[in-house]
């Protein structure tokens, strides 16, 4: 198993120095993406939440309410809870997500709201599990995946390829993936929800170097990193980086890593999808036919993707 440490020497050497934003999510982190829904610049939760309200109905509809729902990175399944509301007694959620406290909490919590839900929490990275998780589903029901929040943009183009097609392996012959999407807008809403006025998001990209420090011994002095965070029009991206306000030296997990002054730890790629482009490349994964909404603002869409073409 590769352990944040192996990830974060390795990222740590490279030319353009870079650590996977799924490490952004230990406990502090998930409190904090918890925190960054809740503001107003942060689109993306509530233009979600607006969707899966009003389509909760009909989206259960289409994958029978009686199922097995498998959540990619379910966080504190907040967003679950509109589908949940809707699912027939005998089904099952298959929550998966890197942070095993917040898993078991969330869980202990669905059991009591959802007593006649079957729940088989899966802890780990769901890029790596994604091949494990038909054996957590009643092989009786049919398969919905649930990809919500617009963690598919933080996936480069061939990852996001790679991970669709799994989905449409898991999904099986006639199963179904509800997927959140964030679209492409105008630079300065897409860059004012990644650099809010109270500084949450700052705190959450600064967290991984507090990560650094509890679980490598490293010495990060927060006071010497700035976040950053702009969106790459070429890219189509935002990109979240950790610049490094002085040249400096910094020993963690045993080695000394080098910094020169405003060189940067690239931390996070969110990107942002037009809605033509991201149903092309689900086509091109395998999936068959689709339905999509999105919310009044038209900045977000959720889609069904289904793998049959009835
Ligand atoms: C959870 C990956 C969708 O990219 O918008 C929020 C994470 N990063 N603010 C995103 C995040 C900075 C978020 N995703």
């Amino acid at each position: 198993m590769v352990t944040f440490c192996d990830d974060v020497l390795a990222g740590l050497q490279l030319p353009q120095k870079s650590i996977p934003s799924k490490y952004f999510y230990d406990r502090r982190g998930s409190e904090l993406f918890e925190e960054i829904c809740n503001l107003k610049e942060y689109y993306i939760f509530s233009s979600e939440v607006e969707i899966l309200t009003a389509r909760a109905p009909e989206l259960t509809q289409v994958t029978g309410r009686k199922c097995n729902l498998i959540e990619l990175g379910s966080g504190s399944s907040v967003k679950t809870k509109f589908l949940l509301d809707q699912l027939e007694s005998g089904s099952a959620y298959v929550p998966v997500d890197v942070s095993q406290e917040l898993l078991e909490e969330v869980t202990r919590d669905l059991r009591l709201t959802y007593p006649e839900l079957k729940i088989h929490p899966v802890a780990g990275d769901f890029c790596s599990s994604l091949g494990h998780l038909a054996e957590a589903c009643d092989k009786r029901l049919g398969n919905a995946l649930f990809f919500p929040g617009s963690t598919i943009g933080n996936f480069n183009p061939d990852s996001a390829e790679d991970i669709l097609r799994r989905c449409r392996e898991l999904a099986g012959k006639n199963g179904f993936m509800i997927i959140g999407v964030d679209l492409v807008k105008t630079k300065s809403v897409l860059e004012a929800a990644y650099n809010d006025s109270r500084g949450v998001t700052a705190a959450f990209n600064l967290n991984l170097l507090t990560r650094m420090n509890e679980e490598l011994s490293a010495c990060f002095d927060l006071s010497t990193f700035q976040h950053s965070a702009f969106f790459n029009e070429k890219e189509s991206r935002i990109e979240m980086h950790l610049v490094s306000l002085n040249s400096q030296t910094i020993p963690i997990a045993g080695q000394q890593v080098h910094f020169d002054r405003d060189e940067t730890i690239h931390t996070e790629n969110s990107y942002k999808y037009r809605p033509e482009d991201f149903i092309k490349l689900a086509q091109k994964c395998g999936f068959s036919a689709h339905l999509g909404w999105t919310d009044s603002k038209g900045y977000f869409s959720v889609f069904i993707l289904s793998s049959s073409s009835e």
